[in-house]
């Protein structure tokens, strides 16, 4: 028995940076024809070469919809489903009012299963089919995330949050106990199937000294692993952590001091920084996420994207949901879009869905992996449809057949209702969550 299942539709995937190769980046087929095999891409091309050899290998026909990898989100909390929408306060408070109280309820393991499942699903609604994702302290509720995308087979990153100083103790853990339970998770789920851990100590304000160090043995011990933390996102953070860390020349330093930057580290947010962090995080090859949703909502700041990008800063693009308002990557290229409206710089259409797929990718250095249509890479999918409803419907008759102008409305007006549907490994996603 083979798993060989082939779609048909418009492809449309990168083989370079749009920003630096221009249209030679973008790979487009208007009637293509994707193969997929064990999980993997096994052949690509217009229909008119691949259909005829097709045989009896079944057919999704998705018409004049588009085909592109599934989308990659660099920085989410997946305890948080309940807080999105959480009214009036900015990052401390926001913390301490709702994410903190609402993250103590995954102590139960139960509970715990029940977000993953809900999580994983809303994400496939909406194309998204590799996250690196935020558990909370709990290394219990760590493994259910893990079992429930192992139950996908949806290649996930994410980690147990590490928190010994500045919050609510029984949402704390301890420097050695957090070294003790993530090196057992490391065991149990780091390159088990298509999962992947990253080292998460939750940010500079609730980790001691001896714990950040904890988080820099972890990484030593564990090359292959990621790290994620929050950098420089709310000025009250920022005062709090200067006043934490007084020899520290600016937060940047911090993480810097204690061994956490590196090409596999992601900095959520960053903000607002000065030359010298710019400096510190392009040296290191450390990543900047850009969190639009959430920066808007928290009143954070306007991420520069331009700066960070003259300075050598590799640049990735997140929801961070709670704090950020979507799941959607597509709604979440839309608000980078606005931010970067009132920055006077802008994201161009290709940009965007470029740092959706292949340029999330490429700053997880798993460009080989995920992220094109590239024959030997893991058949993730989404097929969306810029005629979703009929305000988009309505205003792609006044584009057709602008390739760019579609990828503008699907950002701007789009959401899950654009996202016909979702293919894990080469298999349809469904909604396990449900019955
Ligand atoms: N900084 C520390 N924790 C968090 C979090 O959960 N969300 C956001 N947006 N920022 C943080
Ligand atoms: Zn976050």
């Amino acid at each position: 028995m083979t798993d060989k299942r082939a779609l048909r539709g418009r492809l449309l995937d990168f083989i370079a940076d749009p920003a630096v190769a221009g249209q030679e980046a973008v790979r487009y087929i208007e009637d293509g024809i994707l193969v997929m095999e064990g999980g993997h891409i096994v052949a690509r091309g217009t229909a008119a070469e691949l259909l005829p050899a097709l045989g009896g290998v079944p057919l999704d026909d998705w018409g004049g919809r588009l085909i592109v990898p599934g989308f990659i989100d660099l920085h989410i909390h997946y305890p948080q489903s309940r807080v999105i929408a959480a009214f009036g306060t900015q990052l401390m408070d926001w913390l301490e009012r709702y994410t903190f109280p609402e993250e103590s309820r995954l102590a139960d393991p139960a509970v715990a299963t029940a977000m993953a499942s809900f999580f994983l699903d809303e994400l496939l609604s909406n194309g998204t089919t590799t996250a690196v994702v935020y558990g909370t302290v709990h290394a219990a509720a760590t493994d259910a995330f893990f079992a429930e995308s192992e139950r996908r087979n949806t290649r996930m990153i994410a980690g147990k949050s590490m928190m010994d100083r500045n919050a609510p103790p029984w949402l704390m853990d301890t420097a050695q106990g957090s070294y003790d339970a993530v090196t057992d998770l490391i065991g149990r789920w780091h390159g088990r199937g298509r999962q992947l851990y990253a080292v998460t100590p939750r940010f500079a304000v609730t980790s001691t000294d001896e714990q950040l160090e904890a988080a820099a043995a972890l990484l030593a011990e564990h090359p292959s692993v990621f790290l994620q933390t929050h950098l420089s996102e709310n000025d009250k953070e920022i005062a709090l952590v200067r006043e934490i860390y007084p020899w520290a020349r600016n937060y940047a330093d911090v993480y810097r001091h204690f061994g956490l930057m590196g090409p596999r580290s992601l900095f959520g947010h960053s903000i607002h920084l000065d030359d010298e962090e710019i400096e510190m995080l392009a040296e290191s090859g450390s990543a900047a996420v850009f969190c639009p949703t959430s920066n808007t909502f928290l009143g954070s700041g306007l991420f520069d994207r331009e700066r960070l990008a003259a300075g050598g800063v590799s640049i990735g693009l997140a929801t961070d949901v709670g704090g950020g308002t979507s799941y959607s990557m597509l709604e979440t290229a839309g608000e980078a879009y606005k931010v970067l409206q009132l920055r006077r710089q802008t994201l161009r259409p290709f940009d965007a869905f470029h740092m959706l797929t292949r340029g999330n990718a490429g700053v997880l250095g798993l460009g080989h992996l995920i992220g094109s249509f590239d024959v030997g890479s893991e058949a993730d999918v989404a097929v969306l449809d810029a005629r979703a409803t009929p305000a988009m419907a309505h205003r792609m008759t006044a584009v057709e057949g602008d390739l760019e102008q579609e990828l503008f409305v699907l950002m701007i007006m789009g959401d899950d209702r654009s996202v016909a549907a979702t293919y894990v490994a080469g298999e349809p996603a469904r909604r396990l969550g449900l019955a």
